[in-house]
């Protein structure tokens, strides 16, 4: 059970220069799936595909972000945020994912960034949120060694167009899921099964990421920082075989990323407990030195953690990891690994709430990588938010649940920075209501609520919250903020 804390009596402020903002991903919030020369992704073909999605949700309106430009720019000026995280569509840019980038992708992503710096907003871009371009799915996709060098291509693209006005480029988002999720359980796209395939994705992931850098340091002209953000698992050992079930999952979750990113080399246990599953011939000469790229920021994606223990194979197995189970498994090589239930309090995606588990994760990143800088780039909640009307017709959205996940995550993340651990920010999950994958529109991350009827945008009890901490720097107290009840 998470432990209860008590109330701090002093103010909890950050430094000065720590980031405070927000983050979305482009397949999750822009629409406009078929306009301006965009091609179709690998989720856009997944999503259309019937039963892969709740509801049979698309991403090909969401959030209608594509052109409603300006006023979620204006949205993010108000509720006061330092930074931006957002993700650009490959298949934005180069539709094959191959070839002369297209102008009128590159122009929004250009028009993005240009509105972030005019707002004094830092712009912070990610090249791949899981939008891998279906034409080169068509050819192996992660499973195919050339996508890493096309995904190096593409790099080279959006620096040569951003690569003056971007602060900090992210080459990845959770590779994990991409791989894992994309090519063992099939619970993300492009929906393949196959424990072999994972973790050949897994690794042109890694080389995807190390060949990107190589060429953003080759074009961007304004000395920017780069990372990559991995989205960890926070284990907690249980019962039978803990300490071995642990070990098993955190080769397969983190260190199969962190060992090659940070260290150069993949974890000798991971390719033993994987050897019945691949013999890693994919991984060719030079590759880990080229993966192995100085890092100016780890990008650290944390929302719950995760229980494990040998499964005695007899009682039912239990498969709570926190990702949705449509029957394959994104854990090769080791089924015999059981996922339990945690207690509550839960969100509504069903993840058990623990800000410990955050601060554990910062400490223990700084013991194993001491000096490499962390920024928390994605950390919120879903909650079933309801709407409401205030009796001036302005509409509300009251989310006290949201409010005290995040103050207790960014007290967490406080006691870290306070024990030293080098975390230069913090961005919440999410700017706006979006499609959650596998989940459709079902879940809701936004600190502003999103009428998918109307695409009204109604900032929820949270993001007033947050615009206070985003303007003060300090963590204010879990009642609802003072002043004004509605921001527009
Ligand atoms: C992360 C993803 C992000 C969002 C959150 C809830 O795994 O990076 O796009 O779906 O989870």
């Amino acid at each position: 059970m998470p432990k209860a804390r008590k109330e701090p009596t002093e103010p909890m402020t950050f430094p000065a220069d720590f980031v405070l903002g927000s983050a979305t991903a482009a397949y999750q919030i822009e629409g406009a799936a078929d306009e301006d020369g965009r091609g179709p992704s690998i989720w856009d073909t997944f999503s259309r595909t019937p039963g892969r999605t709740w509801n049979g949700d698309t991403g090909d309106v969401a959030a209608d972000h594509y052109h409603r430009l300006e006023e979620d720019l204006d949205l993010m000026a108000s509720l006061g945020l330092r930074a931006y995280r957002f993700s650009i569509a490959w298949p934005r840019v180069q539709p094959t994912g191959r070839g002369p980038a297209n102008p009128k992708g590159l122009d929004f992503y250009g028009r993005l960034v240009d509105g972030l710096l005019d707002r004094g907003i830092t712009p912070v871009a990610t090249l791949y949120h899981w939008d891998l371009p279906q034409a080169l799915e068509d050819e192996g996709g992660w499973t195919n060694r050339a996508t890493a060098f096309a995904f190096a291509d593409y790099a080279r693209v959006v620096g040569e167009a951003l690569g003056d006005r971007v602060a900090v480029w992210t080459t990845l988002n959770e590779p994990w899921c991409s791989a894992y999720l994309g090519y063992g359980s099939g619970a993300h796209a492009p929906g393949r099964t196959d424990g072999a395939a994972a973790l050949t994705a897994v690794h042109h992931l890694n080389l995807a990421h190390g060949l990107a850098v190589e060429q953003l340091r080759a074009v961007t002209t304004n000395d920017p920082q780069y990372s990559i953000t991995l989205n960890f698992h926070v284990l907690r050992g249980r019962g039978h075989g803990a300490e071995e079930a642990v070990r098993r999952i955190d080769a397969l979750a983190n260190r199969a990323f962190t060992e090659p990113l940070l260290r150069g080399r993949y974890p000798q246990d991971l390719i033993e407990d994987t050897a019945a599953v691949t013999d890693w011939a994919f991984v060719q000469d030079g590759d880990v030195a080229r993966i192995h790229q100085p890092l100016d920021l780890l990008g650290v994606n944390y929302y719950a953690t995760t229980a494990v223990r040998l499964w005695d194979g007899t009682t039912p197995r239990q498969n709570h990891d926190g990702h949705k189970d449509v029957g394959g498994s994104p854990w090769p090589g080791s089924p015999h690994v059981e996922f339990l239930e945690q207690p509550g309090p839960h969100t509504a995606m069903g993840w058990n709430i623990d800000p410990d588990g955050l601060e554990e994760l910062l400490l223990d990143l700084h013991r194993q990588f001491p000096g490499q800088l962390l920024v928390i780039t994605e950390n919120g909640a879903a909650f079933d938010d309801h709407l409401s009307v205030r009796p001036d017709g302005t509409h509300a959205v009251h989310d006290p649940e949201r409010i005290d996940y995040l103050r207790r995550h960014l007290l967490a993340a406080h006691r870290a920075l306070a024990a030293g651990v080098d975390l230069r920010g913090y961005f919440v999950w999410s700017l706006m209501d979006n499609f959650e994958w596998g989940y459709g529109y079902a879940k809701r991350f936004g600190i502003v609520h999103v009428d998918y009827e109307t695409q009204r945008r109604t900032p929820k009890d949270s993001a007033l919250w947050y615009r206070e901490l985003a303007l003060t720097g300090s963590i204010p107290p879990p009642a609802e903020p003072a002043g004004p009840p509605t921001l527009r």
